[in-house]
């Protein structure tokens, strides 16, 4: 018997790959998944001084009818969730990165702590990013490049730390602001931000950043 046929090999690898690909492909996205995605934020969120969302948003109505929550006319997911200035304490669940039709995400005038799951920056949908005014603390996500859709950054007023990527920037055509101020950055001010063709505002002040632009 042939030991090791190339043919043989090439066409097993081949098999395995499609396999692989076909288990990636199994699982659509649907509102059912946005609907995990929302619970899983519900339950992490320790303080809700109204019990706005232990009473509004209930297993037993659409997930459409929840306060701060908009879903799509078409496609029936969630595209904009909006939960400022609710007085909410806890962290942010990385379930939020499943909500795949997300074009806004405002959690802005909170208290909620923690990092920044990464998932979150795999909705190549998101266009608007505001998670200003909360103590969110971790260093500046790199894998944002990911979002060439995004046109708002707000991060102002958190305790994020370290330095600012240049990289990045290179890969944002679209965005218009930034705001990174009244946190902890550090490190030199990249470079490539003034690079960047369509931005209108830019917030860095109350960093300790260095340079100029
Ligand atoms: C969403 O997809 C899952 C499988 O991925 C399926 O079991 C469920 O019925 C779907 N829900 C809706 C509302 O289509
Ligand atoms: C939740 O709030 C929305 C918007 O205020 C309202 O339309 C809806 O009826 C509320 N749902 C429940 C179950 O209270
Ligand atoms: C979120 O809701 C608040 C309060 O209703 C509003 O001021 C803010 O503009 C909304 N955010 C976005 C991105 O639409
Ligand atoms: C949603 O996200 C979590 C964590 O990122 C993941 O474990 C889960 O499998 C995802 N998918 C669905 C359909 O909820
Ligand atoms: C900015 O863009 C110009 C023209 O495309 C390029 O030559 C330069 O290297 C860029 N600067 C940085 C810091 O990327």
């Amino acid at each position: 018997m042939a030991k090791n046929n190339p043919l043989i090999v090439i066409i097993t690898a081949f098999l395995v790959l499609s396999l692989m690909l076909s288990l990636v492909k199994a699982a659509p996205k649907n509102i059912t998944t946005d609907q995990h995605a929302l619970l899983a934020l519900k339950d992490r969120i320790k303080y809700d001084p109204t019990n706005l969302l232990a009473k509004n948003w209930s297993t037993s109505s659409s997930i459409c009818t929840w306060i701060g929550v908009t879903c799509g006319v078409r496609h029936h997911r969630v595209t904009a969730l909006n939960i400022s200035y609710f007085g909410l304490a806890g962290t942010i669940p990385p379930q939020l990165g499943n909500l795949s039709s997300l074009r806004v995400l405002d959690i802005s005038l909170n208290q909620l702590s923690g990092t920044i799951p990464s998932s979150i920056f795999q909705t190549s949908s998101l266009e608007w990013l505001d998670l200003s005014d909360n103590q969110l603390s971790d260093s500046f996500p790199s894998i944002i490049f990911n979002m060439p859709s995004l046109q708002v950054i707000d991060f102002s007023h958190n305790i994020l730390s370290g330095g600012l990527p240049s990289d990045i920037f290179n890969y944002l055509p679209n965005l218009k602001v930034l705001s990174l101020n009244g946190n902890m950055f550090d490190g030199q001010i990249p470079l490539q931000i003034g690079n960047m063709t369509m931005l209108k505002a830019l917030h860095l002040d109350n960093n300790k950043l260095q340079g100029m632009m």
